[in-house]
């Protein structure tokens, strides 16, 4: 029933540009599975590093074992390693110089980074900053182009971010609450390990957010005015099986096939494929940011508040790719149905999706107290200028308006 409903709808909505060409290439080795991480130091040997920056976070891989684990991998190789030690989610710059310091300090050739999002941009941008003169944050703020980064590889303990996979990294300028995304194809990892065991730890509040981290990565590179069938076909199906596998972590966090399968789908989220001959959007990633810059809140929470926002203000002008979303990933049934009723039971069902993980979809309950908008919206063009988005494009007026739908 599900599959006949979807075939129906399989003609392509009123696109308006056509393929773009592209080029993909994704460097990283992923080794996935059980046990997996007590190859580290075999990895990072393979890939020319004989003194490493260890980076991990506020101590859960400390408490697992498996800092220990990765130490004992690296002294079975008679690798060098010193630590750079808790990072924080929404990383800083501060702990971005620090790391740069040690890798001076110790002739460090190597970034072995433990830990989930912050933990890697952080690794990343040590690794750029460590192979230039200046100052690093001259790259996240568009002033300088690196020519040169340190190999970095990861021991990955949450699916969320995808920077396993991707070529970004996000740090924050303390001062200011600058929160920026810099893309550079340098710092993609030359590995990443993934056990899915290693995410047995993570609290409910930490998957969910991840859930809905990768999701979103789909969404920014789904909803787009460029024609991509079968790029679309393959977005919806992964999108499909994260919700599915969503819930059934909700209901028994230690399901192995569930935590595996939520893995790769947040690094098949974000390691480009799913983006391959489009315009991608990135909107609800920049709205968002400025929130977890500003309130220190964790960057899926923020999300689950501003996606659905963002879908209801975009599907008036340019229905057609939340209509097909509504239908064939939240399985709408259109029989009867108006294109606004469609959409409009598509985000009220996305909703449903995110509290059903545990989430808020309010701003306001999210950060305990009423947002300043205004300081938002003025952060959000600080940081990119007039306009944001691509599949519609947003005014700094309207993004307001988002804020306040997000409420
Ligand atoms: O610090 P510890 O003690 O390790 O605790 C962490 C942290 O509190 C905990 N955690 C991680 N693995 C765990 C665990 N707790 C128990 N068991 C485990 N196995 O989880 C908390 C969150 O960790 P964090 O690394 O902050 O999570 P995430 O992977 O969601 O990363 C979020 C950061 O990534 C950025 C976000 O903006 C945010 O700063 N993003 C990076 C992207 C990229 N590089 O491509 C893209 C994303 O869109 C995103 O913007
Ligand atoms: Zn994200």
């Amino acid at each position: 029933m599900r599959e006949a409903m979807r075939v129906s709808v399989c003609r392509q909505p009123k696109l308006r540009y056509i393929m773009e060409n592209f080029v993909f290439h994704s460097p990283t080795e992923f080794v996935f599975g059980r046990d997996t991480q007590k190859d580290t130091g075999k990895l990072v040997a393979k890939y020319g590093g004989k003194r490493v920056l260890l980076v991990y976070g506020g101590g859960s891989a400390e408490r697992s074992g498996l800092i220990a684990t990765v130490k004992d991998a690296l002294d079975a190789e008679g690798i060098f390693h010193t630590v750079l030690k808790d990072i924080q989610p929404n990383p800083t710059d501060d702990k971005v110089y620090e790391g740069i310091a040690l890798c001076q300090e110790h002739a460090v050739d190597f970034i072995l980074a433990v830990g989930g999002g912050s933990v890697v941009d952080t690794a990343k941008a040590v690794a750029l900053g460590s192979c230039y003169s200046g100052d690093f944050w001259d790259f996240y703020a568009g002033k300088e182009q690196p020519q040169d980064a340190l190999p970095i590889g990861v021991v990955l303990t949450i699916p969320a971010a995808g920077s396993e996979g991707s070529p970004n990294s996000v740090i924050t300028k303390r001062e200011g609450h600058h929160k920026i995304s810099y893309r550079c194809q340098l710092t993609r990892p030359k590995f990443a390990i993934e056990n899915p065991e290693l995410t047995m730890t993570l609290p409910p509040f930490q998957t969910a957010c991840g859930i809905v981290d990768m999701l979103c990565h789909i969404f920014e590179r789904y909803f787009s005015n460029t024609p991509a069938p079968l790029v679309n076909a393959y977005s919806e199906a992964i999108m499909r099986d994260i919700m599915d596998r969503g819930l059934t972590l909700r209901l028994n966090p230690d399901d192995y096939e569930a935590r595996a399968d939520i893995m790769w789908a947040g690094t098949l989220a974000h390691n480009g494929l799913c983006g391959v001959g489009k315009v991608e959007d990135w909107a609800s990633h920049r709205i968002e940011h400025e929130v977890s810059a500003i309130y220190d809140v964790a960057h899926g929470a923020g999300l689950a508040c501003i996606v659905p926002a963002w879908l209801k203000f975009v599907a008036k002008s340019n229905p057609d790719m939340v209509w097909r979303f509504a239908i064939n990933v939240m399985s709408v049934n259109p029989a009867g149905l108006s294109t606004e009723q469609i959409i409009d039971e598509g985000i009220a069902l996305l909703k449903d999706f995110y509290h059903d993980l545990g989430l808020t979809t309010s701003l306001r309950e999210l950060i305990g107290k009423e947002p300043d908008i205004d300081l938002l919206v003025k952060g959000l063009e600080g940081n990119m200028g007039k306009t944001v988005g691509g599949y519609v494009t947003l005014t700094m007026d309207d993004c307001r308006k988002i804020y306040e739908e997000a409420l």
